[in-house]
């Protein structure tokens, strides 16, 4: 029997690749466009990193982490986000200290979930992610939220819904999870088991409780609005007006709690609207996280930042109907026939490529009409046909396949010929 990819996982073959290429293209652009900077931390790190910042009471450590003991006895976990190690490199590296703050991050790879897979759920996923750490100005808020928008729009999405919310700061979040307490505890035993020993530690996840989400309660749980204090909603107020003054629509979602503990003040998500993307609708999920950079040994230096996959941005691309501009080329297709020609393309087409031209040959044996046919499929803009005859007269035959007009040019012209006629089209 064959063995088999890993269910939650997925081959991303040719045909598909250029699509990831060139969304993941658009996010980097913009980023520079923004001045963030590209950060590669290592796919596995210490599983206390994720307990301590993700939190213990989330799914995703409870129940979501790929996690294994190495030869060393050491535990360690396949990273289920970028966040925590963003902020670890932070500390470890001392970026604190650099001249510019804040410091201005993005990252691009694999994250793993042991999670239901499903339409736009994977065990393995690409987050494209940002984190801005060293400011708590709620311009730099506005800023995070414009980047992800102005992706999304270079992608060429349309339907697509911004939604924010406050988490507030500690005092605000102490006093709304006393009310939350309050709410939930005289029914508690109708909540699964995870809610009952999530009322005392962390009742605020009841509220992203995936088997409860229907109970009655939860429409009428405290919002954490109005338990904000005037730091914190004056804070929210001037994100709301730096996003009104971009020309940047949103909506305020009071239940938008997220599900990793790190988050205070804004919490945001962004949703496809489009039909058929399927039951999850959150394309994109971040916040702000003020006290994760002491907690993970750091000053007390705050953050924001958002993460979202690839996976789904590509399904919201697919579901709005989006063509993506992508056009496979190829410069100049070699077809030769007789075997001192064959040889003779050995070393012509390394040639090419070696002058920056985009080349390809049959390796096959196969006839002159095979040859073009694979020259056709290949979109090739030149084919150039070298025989025995054009060889023995240092000649050969090229045809432009957009206009149909063939020249024969000498072969030791023949890039140079090739190049201007490139540099002309
Ligand atoms: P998150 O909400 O857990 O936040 O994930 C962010 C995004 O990652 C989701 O909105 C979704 O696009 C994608 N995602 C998550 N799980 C899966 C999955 N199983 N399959 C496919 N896509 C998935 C975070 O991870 C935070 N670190 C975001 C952040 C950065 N907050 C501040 N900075």
């Amino acid at each position: 029997m064959s063995v088999k990819i890993p269910r939650g996982t997925q081959d991303i073959l040719p045909g598909t690749v250029e699509k990831w290429q060139y969304v993941e293209a658009i996010a980097k652009k913009v980023c520079q466009n923004y001045q963030y900077q590209e950060i590669r931390t290592p796919i596995f790190e210490h599983t206390e990193l994720f307990q301590r910042s993700v939190g213990d009471t989330t799914d995703i450590v409870q129940k979501e982490m790929y996690t294994f003991n190495d030869r060393g006895e050491r535990s360690l976990t396949l990273r289920p986000e970028g966040t925590a190690a963003v902020v670890r490199s932070f500390v470890e590296n001392k970026m604190f200290g650099q001249p510019n703050q804040p410091v201005k991050l993005f990252y691009n790879g694999p994250m793993f979930r042991y999670e239901r897979p499903q339409s736009g759920r994977f065990r393995q996923f690409v987050q494209f992610g940002v984190e801005a750490i060293g400011s708590e100005d709620p311009a730099i808020d506005a800023e995070v939220l414009a980047l992800v928008m102005d992706i999304y729009q270079e992608a060429g999405l349309k339907q697509i819904e911004l939604v924010v919310n406050s988490l507030g700061d500690a005092e605000s979040r102490t006093a709304h999870r006393e009310a939350l307490v309050n709410h939930f505890e005289p029914r508690i035993g109708e909540f699964c088991q995870d809610c009952q020993s999530r009322l005392k530690k962390n009742p605020l996840r009841i509220l992203d409780c995936k088997k409860d989400r229907e109970h009655e309660l939860m429409s009428s749980a405290p919002s954490i609005l109005d338990f904000l204090n005037d730091y914190s909603r004056t804070y929210f107020e001037k994100v709301q007006k730096y996003l009104t003054d971009l020309n940047i629509p949103f909506t305020v979602d009071p239940t938008l709690v997220r599900g990793l503990d790190y988050y205070n003040h804004t919490a945001f998500e962004v949703m496809s609207k489009a039909e058929g993307f399927g039951a999850i609708t959150t394309l994109c999920g971040g916040g702000r996280y003020n006290g994760l950079v002491s907690q993970m040994g750091g000053p007390d230096v705050p953050g924001i930042g958002f993460a979202f996959s690839i996976e789904r941005l590509l399904s919201a691309i697919e579901a709005e109907g989006v063509q993506l501009p992508i056009e496979q080329q190829l410069d100049c297709y070699l077809v030769s026939l007789g075997d001192e020609a064959k040889d003779y393309t050995v070393k012509l087409l390394h040639q090419l490529r070696k002058a920056g031209i985009g080349a390809e040959r049959d390796y096959q044996d196969r006839k002159m009409k095979a040859q073009l046919k694979s020259a056709d499929r290949l979109n090739a803009r030149f084919v150039a046909i070298l025989g025995e005859d054009e060889l023995n007269a240092g000649k050969i035959n090229v045809k432009d396949m957009e206009s149909g007009e063939q020249e024969e040019v000498l072969l030791d012209q023949f890039i140079e010929t090739l190049k201007t006629k490139m540099g002309a089209k």
